[in-house]
């Protein structure tokens, strides 16, 4: 079992030692970007719905070099594949390259600065360091990327704002990277905010901070890595977005709609008979329902019902299970054990599924003796290790402008 401690000035200090050699007598500059983790809101985003997602504590670290070099050098502490790519390579490329491996995810967001980056005398060195779990539903990818639009923006001085790095990135992933993400990820780790979640508008691309009166009263988020590696996540994935867009088309031959989140819930005992495809039904069902829970959510928190949030998140699994069928064995069980434990209030997966993570709600007083209780039956009953963290709702992407801004 494992709790995250480290501050953002342990983790920078980390990366400086490591890389003590390459950055001695350099000019630098700092970032940081959180990870992500949904509250509840999955797979609506790219049906023009609702999520409520908020950035955390964990996240990826940058120091940026500038260079008199006409290339690009990406170093990360935790992947083995030190990538450099010339001026040259960028304008020739438009798609992921299998040889840069991890730094597929700089180099999509860089081809959107092409224009800037060839006009700049010279070139940058990329340091990375991550405390997010990989490929585990927290949004290491997005962190990256929009911790590279971000460092670059603020050095090139360029004129994007925080909603334009959201939009941007999100394209970078879709047509360099080739996964039809919705923009929830970029846009959370964009935007966050301490202590807040956010509501995004998927369909406008605006949001709303919440507020959580209930972390003042006891309660706590606790994400737990399941530490089942995910598998055919993308392919799925896509699948998933695409079964959507056939549901939207045989729906929208009779109601005018504009994405599948805009299909009154009123209605929802309509839609077996619309959609004659059993599967199609269940997939349309899924992100209806969850649309409803995300406002039901909303409300929820604003009037700190912890029951009630427990009911939907327990709710939303269910349809994640069953009718979206973006969960799994280990990932059902884990949530199972949860939902069984004293002082869960509720529990559900989180971000793609596959395997990764869920989202508990906790008693804050138990959440010792919780975390222990859950780590034994999971190892017991699924053989593997859990990690656990306790989730602090966090500022999204910035530069760290001095030492002690790093604390
Ligand atoms: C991934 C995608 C998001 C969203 C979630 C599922 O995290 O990047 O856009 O679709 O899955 O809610």
């Amino acid at each position: 079992m494992r709790q995250h401690k480290a501050t953002h000035s342990d983790c920078f200090n980390t990366l400086e030692q490591h890389y003590a050699s390459k950055l001695a007598r350099q000019e630098s500059e700092r970032f940081f970007a959180p990870g992500r983790v949904n509250l509840i809101g999955e797979y609506t985003d790219f049906n023009g719905g609702l999520v409520l997602p908020c950035a955390i504590d964990l996240g990826t670290y940058l120091i940026l070099v500038p260079t008199k070099k006409q290339e690009f050098a990406f170093f990360s502490m935790q992947e083995p594949e030190e990538v450099r790519i010339s001026k040259q390579q960028l304008m020739q490329t438009s798609h992921k390259q299998a040889a840069w491996a991890w730094a597929n995810y700089p180099i999509a967001v860089l081809k959107h600065f092409e224009t800037v980056l060839l006009e700049h005398p010279g070139g940058f060195d990329f340091f990375f360091y991550g405390n997010l779990p990989v490929a585990s539903g927290l949004s290491s990818s997005a962190s990256i990327e929009v911790l590279t639009a971000f460092a670059l923006k603020s050095t090139l001085d360029t004129k994007h704002s925080l909603r334009d790095i959201a939009l941007l990135t999100q394209a970078a992933e879709n047509h360099f990277i080739d996964v039809q993400c919705g923009i929830m990820d970029q846009y959370a780790i964009a935007h966050g905010l301490e202590q807040h979640a956010l509501l995004i508008d998927c369909q406008q691309v605006s949001h709303t901070d919440i507020a959580m009166p209930m972390l003042e009263n006891g309660y706590q988020w606790l994400i737990i890595n399941s530490n089942k590696t995910r598998q055919l996540r993308e392919s799925k994935y896509n699948e998933r977005r695409q079964e959507c867009d056939e549901a939207l088309a045989l729906l929208q031959n009779k109601y005018s709609l504009e994405q599948l989140c805009d299909f009154p819930f009123a209605h929802i005992n309509k839609l077996e008979q619309e959609l004659n495809k059993e599967l199609l039904f269940r997939r349309a069902r899924h992100v209806i329902s969850e649309q409803q829970r995300v406002l039901d959510f909303a409300t929820a928190l604003a009037n700190a019902e912890v029951e009630k949030l427990g009911e939907l998140m327990n709710a939303s699994h269910q349809s994640l299970k069953k009718d979206f069928e973006v969960s799994g064995d280990i990932l059902d069980e884990l949530v199972k054990i949860s939902q069984n434990t004293e002082g869960v209030v509720g529990a559900r997966m989180t971000g793609a599924g596959f395997g990764g993570c869920t989202i508990n709600l906790v008693e804050a007083d138990k959440s010792e003796t919780i975390i222990q209780h859950i780590g034994e039956s999971y190892q017991e009953r699924c053989g593997l290790n859990a990690d656990f963290y306790l989730a602090k709702a966090s500022r999204g992407v910035h530069q760290i402008q001095d030492r002690y801004e790093n604390q």
